[in-house]
């Protein structure tokens, strides 16, 4: 989570468990190449097993960050496809990339072809008003055949129109076991093995 999950957060939280993934908020591709690295990637050796969360679109950059984040010692690569700020809207990642499932495969590929750790993606169940299973069954589909096998459903659509990141947490409705897209058991986020796109 942005501007919480810090390496003083995640510390904190590997005190409440031994076990869960911690991720690292979500760090542009942008900051991890241009900006200070250090600040960025360092984190404490107690906080294994952690994944870094990448914000980006451009390939080529991925891979570099990705590539960055494995030689620091992250044990997976994420990339966000669920944030739905305008700010990053205008940066061209986050949600938005739902509606580019070729992209997000590239990106996902270009990441794969250069490290050994996972690289896994969070998505939404769909975008906008776009709530059709077939939407969230396709993206998956298209970023699986990628090579990603693991997919984390935050269980909202992301409205990127008229409505702040705030409103963005509780308008969309969650939805309950059955009604949601690919993953959703529970209501919350889930992450699962990728399936084939007719299953
Ligand atoms: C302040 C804040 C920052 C967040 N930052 C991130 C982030 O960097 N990466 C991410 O994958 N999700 C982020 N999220 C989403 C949460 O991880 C989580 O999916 C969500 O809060 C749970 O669902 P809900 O809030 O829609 O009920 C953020 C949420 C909040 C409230």
């Amino acid at each position: 989570m942005m501007d919480w999950t810090d390496r003083h957060c995640r510390y904190f939280h590997r005190l409440l468990s031994e076990t869960a993934l911690l991720y690292t908020e979500m760090v542009t591709t942008g900051a991890l190449i241009h900006g200070d690295q250090s600040r960025h990637l360092d984190f404490n050796e107690q906080e294994h097993p952690v994944a870094l969360q990448l914000g980006g679109s451009e390939p080529n950059d991925l891979a570099k960050a990705a590539k960055l984040g494995q030689q620091w010692g992250y044990d997976e690569i994420n990339l966000n496809c669920g944030c739905p700020s305008e700010r990053v809207q205008r940066g061209a990642f986050g949600a938005c990339l739902m509606a580019e499932p070729n992209l997000v495969a590239d990106g996902v590929k270009a990441m794969l072809d250069v490290v050994t750790v996972p690289v896994t993606v969070k998505h939404r169940i769909g975008i906008d008003r776009m709530e059709s299973y077939a939407f969230v069954r396709d993206f998956v589909g298209t970023v699986s055949m990628a090579g990603c096998n693991t997919f984390i459903v935050h269980a909202r659509n992301a409205w990127l129109q008229g409505i702040s990141p705030k409103e963005n947490r509780e308008l969309p409705p969650l939805k309950p076991a059955g009604e949601a897209g690919a993953g959703d058991r529970s209501g919350g986020e889930h992450r699962q093995r990728a399936v084939p796109a007719d299953c």
